[in-house]
């Protein structure tokens, strides 16, 4: 075990990991970086330059030399974190319905993905860090301290999807059906990078809550660091 731990959790979308990821972090005392906020920043900074998303070499020099940054967060809103392109806070807007459309074609390129990973390497370098994604575990930090596989069932990950949305939007939310299929199509197209690590602990979460699966992540970092310590 590193001195500043790297913790990697991976999985597909809706299963918690950001939750969970912040909530490992804050009982750890490190940072939680989100690694998909560093393909939304540069989708922020592609679409205020007008950059075709299909555009690798024009995307994949923006990410060489723009300054992206996670920090804990600089304001309480209620965010998870502050993400910082060069000084400016762009926060606010990763989750525009722009960067939503785009967020997907700008992060499939390999230069661009090489380049952004390079930071977030960096950041790691840097200090303790809880870092979630879907190849964290595999290609940011091969070599991390703790990897974690997440997993919740379609049918969970519809049903709280759903709830949520009839939460916010009442009548006007879609149907099971109609997020269940969407939650299927986003999983197709992430499908590329979603391969857990030989060596990930998989955690199926169908049965848990956030904090129980966060009180596991930290039993199986406790029981390793014990290991380690053993003579
Ligand atoms: O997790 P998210 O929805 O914020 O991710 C935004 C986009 O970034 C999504 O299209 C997948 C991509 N992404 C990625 O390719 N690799 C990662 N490690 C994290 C996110």
């Amino acid at each position: 075990m590193r001195e500043r731990p790297q913790i990697a959790i991976d999985g597909p979308a809706g299963v918690g990991k950001s939750t969970i990821g912040e909530r490992v972090a804050r009982h750890l005392g490190c940072l939680y970086v989100d690694s998909g906020a560093f393909y939304r920043a540069l989708t922020v900074l592609a679409v205020a330059e007008q950059i075709d998303p299909d555009d690798d070499e024009l995307l994949a020099a923006l990410a060489t030399s723009s300054n992206i940054r996670i920090v804990t967060p600089t304001i309480r809103d209620g965010r998870q974190y502050t993400v910082l392109a060069g000084n400016s806070d762009i926060t606010p807007i990763l989750r525009t319905l722009e960067v939503e459309k785009n967020v997907s074609r700008v992060s499939r390129h390999p230069a661009v993905r090489q380049a952004l990973i390079a930071q977030m390497r960096a950041m790691a370098d840097d200090q303790a860090v809880v870092m979630v994604g879907r190849d964290i575990g595999t290609v940011v930090l091969p070599t991390a301290d703790l990897k974690i596989w997440l997993t919740t069932s379609i049918e969970q990950r519809a049903q709280r999807r759903h709830s949520d949305l009839v939460a916010s939007m009442g009548a006007e939310a879609p149907t099971l059906d109609e997020v269940r299929t969407e939650i299927a199509r986003r999983d197709d197209k992430d499908k590329a990078q979603m391969q857990p690590a030989p060596d990930a602990y998989s955690i199926n979460n169908d049965a848990l809550t956030a904090d129980e699966t966060v009180a596991r992540i930290l039993t199986l970092l406790h029981q390793r660091s014990h290991r380690e310590a053993q003579p």
